[in-house]
């Protein structure tokens, strides 16, 4: 009996939204906290302010409107949305706020539920989300990467505190004809082993529970990080895995139209796109203004090419995510816009 062949549908990237909250930190303000400057944060990070959640705002409620822009981008009806899935390290409830967002979006037909993997937590959730689509079982799906580090960060600790800042970016996938697949190649990485580079870890306090027994209370320590590892790990792994999924994929550098990396580091950017002699004019940037925003980073990018035209329809697009875990992916992807 013949077998019956497997079904695979392309994956088009068909909508972007984003969302900032209204606060916005500058170097020379953060100069007033900790021993810094505006000087050194630029020289060595690229960065001048970042966006911070003040009062009367939430990140689920950030998470809300970068997906309902993205689903106003894409022309659909909330109630076709099949999938939710927000990749996030600092949910506002630690059982999960995509359910939340599936609710607010009116999107009541979708399951929902998070993801964590740090930074690179966008990509890896814009490929789970894939493989739903890819097989058949669902059609269309808002992926959200949203992030609320400055709620874990020591504000006293000068080597972590000028890098972060707060956002959400979603986009919109739809099953199509294999032939129009957007999502071209993927890799995913973690090494545990290297996870004490950087961390927010629970705290181990433990209390008396009843005689004999103890139990632990709730709580994290701030980030810790050691910049200088994390550093070195992403100038080493970025451009190998990038490498690898290129020559795989047949693609060579200079076909790219754009390279969108996780947004950490200005010099991370610079040093990647110099191993592929891709030129500055390619690089998509936007930490000056924001940050590293985690999960965030890379659909806030995407969403702001999108809408002041720099990404058009076909473009081929590298990206990486890469941060705490240690994780780190990336995707060769084609933006489709509305279908
Ligand atoms: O999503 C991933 C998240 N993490 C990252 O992306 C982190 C990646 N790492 C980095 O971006 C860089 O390592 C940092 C920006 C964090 C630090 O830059 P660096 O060039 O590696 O600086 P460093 O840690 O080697 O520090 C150099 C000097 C030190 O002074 P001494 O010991 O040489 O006298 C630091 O104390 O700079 C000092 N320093 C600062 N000075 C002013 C460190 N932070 C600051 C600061 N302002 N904010």
């Amino acid at each position: 009996m013949a077998e019956t062949p497997p079904i695979n549908y392309g994956i088009a990237l068909v909508g972007s939204g984003s969302a900032t909250p209204k606060q916005r930190l500058t170097n020379d303000q953060l100069g007033l906290r900790v021993d810094t400057s505006d000087s050194w944060i630029s020289s060595r990070t690229g960065i001048h302010s970042r966006r911070v959640i003040g009062s009367g705002e939430t990140l689920t409620g950030l998470s809300v409107r970068a997906a309902q822009g993205a689903t106003t981008f894409a022309r659909w009806d909330p109630e076709s949305i099949d999938l939710v899935i927000l990749a996030t390290s600092t949910p506002d409830d630690l059982f999960g706020s995509a359910p939340q967002i599936q609710a607010e979006l009116g999107a009541k037909n979708a399951v929902a539920f998070d993801l964590t993997a740090a930074c690179s937590g966008f990509l890896f959730a814009l490929v789970t989300a894939s493989q739903f689509l890819r097989n058949g079982s669902m059609r269309r799906a808002i992926v959200i990467g949203a992030d609320q580090l400055t709620r874990w960060v020591n504000w006293d600790d000068r080597r972590s505190c000028v890098l972060f800042g707060d956002g959400a970016g979603a986009i919109a996938l739809e099953a199509t004809d294999i032939n129009h697949d957007g999502v071209i190649a993927f890799s995913l990485k973690s090494d545990g082993s290297r996870g004490d580079c950087l961390n927010l870890p629970n705290v181990q306090n433990f209390q008396p529970l009843v005689e004999g027994l103890v139990h632990q209370t709730g709580g994290f320590l701030p980030i810790q990080m050691n910049g200088q590892e994390v550093y070195k790990f992403a100038v080493r792994e970025v451009p190998s895995i990038l490498e690898d999924l290129l020559s795989g994929s047949n693609v060579a550098p200079e076909t790219l139209d754009w390279l969108l990396l996780h947004q950490a580091n200005q010099r991370i950017l610079d040093a990647v796109a110099d191993r592929f002699s891709i030129p500055k004019t390619k690089v998509l940037s936007n930490l000056a203004n924001y940050g590293n925003t985690s999960a965030a980073t890379i659909p806030l990018m995407l969403d702001e090419a999108v809408q002041d035209g720099r990404i058009k329809r076909g473009d081929l697009i590298a990206t990486s995510g890469f941060g705490a875990g240690l994780s780190w992916g990336a995707a060769l992807l084609r933006w489709q816009g509305p279908i």
